[in-house]
């Protein structure tokens, strides 16, 4: 049994947890950012290949204490490299957390490189390469005062990247955070769904994703993957189970925007994602958009005016939504990530949750509100 840490935005911690004990049946413990288990490589596989929410999955292989950057050359020598990766493997050694001690994080992972190498070369003769772009292996460490501990990332590229994600001028949301925002909506694919301001369509796509149980890593590749110990048909199984699962969504998914080139990168992206058929896209201003649909969700991503325009041109337009949400979508609920904490004031609607949730580095609220027809803030 391995102890493993899986990363998350922060806010999503605890419907990471549940979606662990879906995806493993095992429990897990929150942690701010994080949840661990203990588990085996299975575990590992199916966490990367299923979590929608998770940012990377790590595998602890060393703890130790230290007081100083020699002690962590040390404590790096201490592990096997060469039983987890070849010397023909690529890495890169990333160092977080906090030590009084030191200030150079960049040393420290400095130390951990040199170790690694050293290691290599007393076993294999052979110096294996840095690349700090694409590197086959990511080693992370995490530094607590006197404590380290060493981490194989079984990831690679971060989970988020689902690999159907286009080059984008606007403000996208990370598809990890946009199905967050879905699983605490309570979104399972079984109601009605729209994003009226979608750009490139990351919360769409991945409710579509969501919908049709397509597993979010079945369309890309994993570090563990350049493992010494890849168990090939155990993840080939997976694979084919996960490919099993897939179906077509029984409800609509609807994505909108006003602007016409941003529409086109939306439908471009739910192309790559192989997802085109199971979402319909317009490009019409949120507050024409009408529906026939009763007890949908309406869940988007508006701009705050730190990124994309101005506050007040967006703040004026809150109104017009205000309004659109009455008239045409009582039953529905509506969910809005925003950074601006004025926003139910300025929409008239009272919010049945207000969840602190970061958007990167922005501190954002996901307000979700309950439409009733003609509803109002009392
Ligand atoms: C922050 S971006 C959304 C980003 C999106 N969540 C993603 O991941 O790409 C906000 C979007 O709202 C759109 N928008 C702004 N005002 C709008 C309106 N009144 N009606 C429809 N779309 C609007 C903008 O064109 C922009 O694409």
């Amino acid at each position: 049994m391995y102890s493993i840490v899986v990363s998350c935005p922060r806010g999503l911690e605890d419907k990471l947890q549940e979606e662990i004990l879906t995806i493993t049946s095992k429990n897990s413990t929150v942690q701010k950012g994080h949840v661990g288990l203990k588990g085996n490589w299975q575990d590992i596989y199916l966490i990367n290949l299923h979590s929608r929410l998770a940012s990377r999955v790590l595998v602890q292989i060393k703890q130790g204490k230290i007081t100083s950057e020699n002690e962590l050359y040390e404590l790096s020598t201490q592990v096997r490299w060469p039983d987890y990766f070849n010397q023909d493997k690529t890495f890169k050694v990333r160092v977080e957390g906090k030590a009084n001690w030191c200030r150079r994080f960049d040393i420290l992972a400095l130390k951990i490189k040199d170790a690694i190498c050293d290691v290599f070369v007393q076993k294999t003769n052979v110096r294996p390469n840095i690349d700090k772009s694409h590197p086959d292996i990511r080693i992370s460490a995490y530094i607590n005062q006197n404590i380290a501990i060493l981490y194989l990332d079984t990831s690679g590229e971060a989970l988020f990247k689902r690999g159907w994600r286009q080059e984008t001028d606007i403000a996208p949301i990370r598809e990890n955070l946009a199905a967050g925002l879905l699983k605490l909506a309570n979104y399972d694919g079984k109601q009605p769904f729209i994003d009226p301001m979608c750009g490139s369509g990351t919360i769409a796509i991945e409710a579509a994703m969501m919908a049709a149980n397509l597993a979010p890593g079945l369309n890309r590749t994993f570090a563990f993957e350049n493992f010494n110990n890849f168990d090939s048909p155990l993840w080939e199984n997976l694979r084919i189970q996960a490919e099993k699962n897939i179906h077509a969504p029984k409800y609509p998914i609807y994505a909108s925007d006003n602007q016409p080139q941003i529409i086109n990168k939306a439908i471009n992206n739910a192309i790559k994602a192989g997802l085109s058929d199971y979402l319909q896209f317009d490009c019409i201003p949120f507050n024409q958009i009408q529906t026939k649909d009763k007890n949908g969700l309406l869940l988007t991503n508006p701009p705050y005016g730190q990124r994309l325009s101005d506050l007040e041109k967006i703040q004026a337009q809150y109104p017009e939504w205000s309004k659109v949400l009455k008239q045409n979508f009582d039953t529905w609920t509506a969910g809005f990530i925003t950074s601006d904490l004025d926003f139910p004031k300025i929409l008239r609607l009272s919010p049945k949750r207000k969840i602190p949730i970061y958007n990167g580095k922005i501190e954002c609220r996901l307000y979700l509100f309950d439409i009733v027809a003609g509803s109002n803030r009392k």
